[in-house]
């Protein structure tokens, strides 16, 4: 009956995926190892299961999987506008994307020049596009966050839950070679407001799916 309930109501998904480039001068930037397998594997999972999707990423090597609605961004704050202007349409929101949670004050029109032994920039705190979800964009919807952590991965998944007023945080360990940013697979924790339930560690794709059947499980108990 669960798997019926499922399949016959279908939701739109709103999921960020990839990294963020936060441009230095023009042909530099700062940037992090998320390749977007995750969040595309995430995004592919929820069409599979009959839902409609939104993908909002960041640059990566990826194709976009069939039918997916595909909006590419580049910063931080292009992709907190683009959350900001679709997000009251969906249902649920999955953020996968792996945001720099810091941005050059000034992006210098010319390429810098080596003068001398040392650089430095000054960096400024991009927008948190998450925590700006249930506050400035008013969202009611099933809001799921992602925690990488490399320590307490379980106490800071719990922290961003509280935090941000999510309804699941998962979390991974970003510490591993072989697991989390650009790799194949991953080892997630679920951490919801009243337990945490531990996945083995899987191929990203294979993870989607349960995923999926645990974020749809949430958002029809909510609705
Ligand atoms: O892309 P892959 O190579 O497949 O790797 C997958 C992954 C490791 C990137 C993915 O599983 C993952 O953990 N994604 C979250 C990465 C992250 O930035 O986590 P965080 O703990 O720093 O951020 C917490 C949450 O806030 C995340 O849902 C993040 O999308 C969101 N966030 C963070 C900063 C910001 N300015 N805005 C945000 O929305």
């Amino acid at each position: 009956m669960r798997g019926l309930l499922l399949t016959l109501a279908p939701v739109k998904v709103l999921v960020t995926a990839g990294p963020t480039r936060e441009p230095i001068d023009p042909v530099r930037f700062l940037s992090n190892r998320s390749s977007g397998k995750m969040g595309y594997a995430l995004a592919e999972a929820f069409i599979k299961a009959g839902h409609s999707v939104l993908l909002v990423s960041g640059p990566t090597q990826l194709d976009v999987p069939d039918h997916v609605d595909f909006l590419p961004v580049e910063t931080a704050a292009e992709m907190h506008q683009a959350v900001k202007s679709y997000i009251g349409r969906m249902d649920v929101a999955v953020f996968v994307a792996a945001v720099a949670d810091y941005t050059p004050a000034h992006v210098e029109p010319q390429k810098i020049k080596k003068s001398g032994d040392t650089l430095t920039l000054e960096l400024v705190r991009t927008p948190d596009i998450l925590g700006s979800a249930r506050g400035s964009f008013n969202f009611k919807g099933t809001l799921i966050g992602f925690a990488a952590e490399t320590e307490n991965v379980e106490a800071n998944a719990r922290a961003k839950l509280r935090g941000k007023d999510c309804d699941l945080v998962i979390g991974n360990d970003v510490s591993r070679k072989d697991m989390g940013f650009d790799s194949e697979n991953n080892q997630v924790l679920l951490v919801y407001p009243d337990r945490v339930v531990s996945l083995p560690a899987d191929t990203k794709h294979h993870l989607a799916h349960h995923l999926v059947d645990a974020i749809i499980e949430i958002h029809t108990l909510k609705s």
